[in-house]
């Protein structure tokens, strides 16, 4: 049977304080509602649905590019059993095993949505609830038993009784899994006879229970699995177990963190064994990194690629391809399509865009290179730049392989430095270089044999008459 997983993601979050949608905030690299939306991927959903209301359109945005996640809008909030009806009357009936997951509860595991249809799936259950038992279960959903333990019903908070209020003390953490076609069937039963008015979703379980149908609870095995966001101070929270998740499975993979509190990875990052990630390093996006690297400290790297054996100090890099054994920083700055070589070298203060850097070259301090072709064994000299744009087109500069540019170059766009050639420093080259060839544009330099020593004698001299004359 197909797996359907929703993903409810309608409401407002007025605690946020936001003119955003709340599950459109950011843990680590994705936004709040990614995180359900991948656990479903992962429990082995065949249909993701998400649930948009507020902000619908910036909702539906996050997932424009996931093919397999389809939005329904809940134009009207009128409660969580509405969004399904919404849902159903959107994509048709349910079938197989149906999961309801919340956008603002970000750090549910895929394992635990496995284990809940699973149970759901082996005793046949019309309906099983995932619970908790958390230290203060104000707000929540109470689910009653009888005597024999049986779920009888969840009771919202404030339709509870304060005796009930004090003694059901576990609660519905609002994910379930229904069998799809008996949801179909009897969704259309909830009504909104309660204390907000709304339609509650977990009245099927009551529903359920008066039909004879067999209702499970499951108690979930990590609590903080359920935590959900509705401030700041909670997504600050919430950030900080998924950055302790995902550090820890690193460093039991094999990667190194002299601090991990003091790292954060993206939720699709890789990192090989034996990599250092050092304090102060944040990686998103998809970036991948080899083995054997030292990454950071001080570093930010969105859709960076590394191979093995690369060093990356006080740097920061976007969508940027960098080969082994490259070493790059301190203070790097290197933007979208940066193609770093094998062995490559780019020093301190140096920002690379658009340009491959050949195998062993060296762009060491204080350079500018954009919209460049370099070949091997290329050494920049300091201060060395592209001038890569006249105000309005961009241009390339080709330099081949083994070329030896001195230091405070300026390469005016379009142009091209053949293989071998040495440009003197201090030289504006507007003019191709042929291979093998010296290029210099700088005046001749004069000098007048005394000169610094007499003016400063002259100098000195009226500074003495004018001391004297105010004495
Ligand atoms: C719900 C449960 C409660 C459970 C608690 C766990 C109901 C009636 N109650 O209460 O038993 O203990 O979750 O957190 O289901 N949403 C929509 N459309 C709506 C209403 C809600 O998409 O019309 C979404 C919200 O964006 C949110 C989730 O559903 O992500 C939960 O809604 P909320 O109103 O916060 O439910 P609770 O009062 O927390
Ligand atoms: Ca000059």
């Amino acid at each position: 049977m197909p797996m359907t997983a929703i993903i409810l993601a309608a409401g407002e979050g007025t605690r946020m304080k936001s003119r955003h949608p709340k599950v459109a905030h950011k843990l680590l690299d994705k936004p709040l509602v990614w995180w359900p939306v991948n656990a479903a991927r992962k429990a082995g959903a065949d249909r993701i649905v998400v649930v948009v209301g507020h902000g619908a359109d910036e909702v539906r945005a996050i997932f424009a590019n996931d093919s397999d996640v389809e939005c329904v809008e809940q134009a009207e909030r009128l409660g969580t059993g509405h969004a399904m009806m919404c849902v159903q009357k959107a994509l048709g009936d349910f079938h197989g095993p149906t999961v309801v997951l919340y956008g603002d509860t970000p750090l549910m595991r895929a394992e635990t949505i496995s284990n809940l249809v699973e149970h759901t799936k082996a005793g046949h259950f019309a309906c099983t609830v995932l619970t908790m038992s958390p230290a203060d279960p104000t707000g929540y959903g109470r689910i009653k038993r009888d005597a024999e333990g049986n779920v009888l019903a969840i009771v919202e908070h404030k339709d509870c009784t304060p005796e009930e209020q004090a003694t059901l003390t576990e609660c519905n953490s609002g994910i379930y899994c229904f069998c799809g076609r008996r949801l179909s069937e009897n969704l259309g039963k909830i009504g909104n006879n309660n204390a907000q008015g709304e339609y509650y979703l977990t009245d099927m379980v009551g529903i359920y229970r008066e039909m004879g149908e067999p209702v499970s609870a499951l108690l979930a095995t990590d609590d903080s699995e359920l935590l959900g966001v509705n401030s700041r101070v909670q997504l600050a929270q919430v950030t900080k177990i998924m950055q302790r998740r995902i550090n820890g499975e690193l460093m039991a993979s094999g990667v190194t963190m002299l601090d991990p509190d003091q790292v954060w990875v993206g939720a699709e990052v890789t990192v090989g064994r034996d990599t250092e990630l050092l304090p102060q390093t944040m990686l998103w996006g998809n970036t991948a990194i080899g083995e054997d690297c030292v990454i950071g400290p001080n570093t930010r790297l969105t859709n960076v690629t590394i191979a093995d054996g690369s060093s990356l100090e006080e740097t920061v890099g976007y969508d940027t391809v960098i080969d082994s054994g490259v070493t790059v920083g301190p203070r790097a700055y290197l933007r979208p399509g940066t193609h770093l070589c094998d062995g490559a070298h780019v020093g301190t203060h140096v920002e690379i865009k658009n340009s491959t850097i050949g195998e062993g070259s060296k762009v060491p301090h204080l350079s500018y290179i954009g919209d460049t072709t370099m070949g091997s064994g290329v050494n920049i000299g300091a201060g060395s730049i592209t001038c890569n744009y006249d105000g309005v087109f961009k241009h390339r500069t080709s330099i081949g392989d083994n070329v030896f540019v001195g230091s405070d170059t300026m390469m005016v766009a379009p142009v091209s430095i053949g293989d071998g050639a040495l440009v003197g420093a201090s030289s504006c080259i507007t003019r191709d270089v042929p291979a093998g060839a010296l290029a210099v544009e700088r005046n001749d330099q004069v000098m007048i044999e005394g000169y610094a020593t007499e003016r400063m004698a002259k100098l000195q001299e009226q500074k003495a008459r004018s001391e004297r004359e105010r004495a």
